[in-house]
């Protein structure tokens, strides 16, 4: 068995099938392994912490007083985790499904303060082997994480990846996200001088295509997301449609060029008269994060939009799909996924924000709404849109979350 896939399951179903991989007979030539959302205990992430997020992640902050200001927040939630095993016996992490980073972090036992529900504790491995080379993320804020390189082996299902380096957590800062135990880094491996770990899964012959694809799930349909490491799952794609390919422009992150951005009538690549637009596809970011230019742009597409400090807000019940046009074909995001949480006065929080780049960061907001295939060994990324009842709208996130700290705030300084 070649081909795996993290599928959408409940939590215990997840363990379950984790425990029982090899058992597991799979109908459609693709073994299911589970991928789930997190159940956070804590207040449901909101969209400027997970806004800022990305921020951190590419340092992209305009201002010191930005950065200031979300000194203390804490690292947002993510939204999607997959059960990975390290080790011998393994033990089970919950580690996010990064394409826009490359390492593979992981909490351990020998960080007291470290986040995470169940850290690696690398005394109980055989096939653990210990390194001393160290490493570390510093943010601007004072954040960080930290520790050292050591190797073992990483079991999926039925694939094993033998000597997988592993970026340990021995030191971090407390705001970091406690609901998984670390990152699984599926960008080009180059970035940090690694070799991720689907890296090591084609030179390790365990997969028969160097693709991995990933399918994320709304929340008003159970929210799981499916990743498949060594091939593409057809079935999530509307009935007629292919997959259209474009090339990565620079084999670093997952780089690619956006021919254009269609709303309400409106051209992007009309408006900066230009073909091209950099964007980074980012299954490890939420929103749609883009450059001062692009985001003032976009919202003077939208009526009643607008900027309450730094902030874009949006009419929740506004119109105005977003296409994204990638090789001469529009792949769409409704206006629904455009608008999140409430804050007041009928306007939502927006789902398109700025920061101090030049490029775009595609997030999980075009990602529910679009296939994504990441064709490692061609350097080229796939969309295909999903089929429909595969993107059914979540609405209104908007009026759900109202309650959401976030909002209050903003709606208070409103
Ligand atoms: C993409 O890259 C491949 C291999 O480098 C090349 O053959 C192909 O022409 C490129 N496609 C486009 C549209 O540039």
């Amino acid at each position: 068995m070649k081909i795996i896939a993290l599928g959408s399951i409940t939590l215990a179903a997840a363990v379950a099938m984790v425990t029982n991989a090899e058992n597991t007979t799979p109908s459609d030539g693709l073994l299911r392994i589970p991928l789930a959302r997190s159940e956070s205990s804590r207040l449901k992430p909101d969209s400027t912490q997970l806004w800022y997020h990305t921020l951190h992640k590419y340092g992209l902050f305009r201002t010191k007083s930005e950065m200031e200001s979300q000194a203390v927040a804490e690292m947002p939630l993510f939204d999607y985790y997959g059960l990975v095993d390290i080790g011998t016996p393994s033990q089970t992490v919950k580690l996010q499904f990064d394409t826009g980073s490359s390492r593979f972090v992981v909490s351990t036992t020998k960080c007291p303060d470290c986040s995470g529900t169940s850290p690696f504790n690398s005394d109980l491995s055989s096939s653990y082997r210990p390194g001393v080379e160290p490493w570390q993320i510093h943010y601007g804020d004072g954040s960080f994480a930290e520790g050292f390189i050591a190797e073992d082996k990483v079991t999926l299902g039925p694939i094993s990846v033998q000597n997988q380096k592993l970026n340990l957590v021995v030191s971090e800062s407390p705001n970091f996200d406690d609901t998984v135990d670390g990152v699984l880094g599926l960008s080009f491996g180059v970035i940090s001088g690694s070799t991720t770990l689907f890296e090591n899964m084609i030179k390790q012959e365990l997969v028969d295509q160097g693709v991995f694809s990933f399918f994320f799930g709304k929340r008003s349909i159970n929210g799981g997301g499916e990743v498949i490491f060594g091939g593409v799952d057809m079935d999530r794609i509307e009935p007629g449609s292919t997959i259209t390919y474009t090339n990565v422009t620079e084999a670093t992150h997952w780089n690619i060029d956006i021919q254009d951005f269609l709303v309400n009538g409106g051209s992007y690549a009309k408006y900066k008269n230009k073909a091209h637009i950099r964007a980074i596809v980012d299954t490890g970011t939420t929103l749609l994060v883009g450059p001062e230019v692009w985001v003032s742009w976009y919202h003077n597409q939208i009526a009643k939009a607008r900027r309450f400090r730094n902030i874009w807000v949006v009419p929740c019940k506004g119109t105005g799909t977003l296409s994204v046009v990638i090789e001469g074909k529009s792949f769409v995001v409704p206006y629904e996924d455009l608008a999140r949480e409430y804050i007041g006065f009928g306007l939502c929080f927006s789902s398109v924000q700025s920061s101090s780049a030049d490029y775009l960061i595609l997030g999980d907001v075009f990602l529910k709404n679009n296939y994504v295939v990441f064709d490692q060994a061609e350097k080229r990324v796939g969309f295909a849109p999903l089929k429909a009842e595969d993107k059914k709208v979540t609405s209104p996130a908007a009026v759900s979350e109202v309650e959401n700290a976030a909002s209050v705030r903003v709606q208070k300084e409103l």
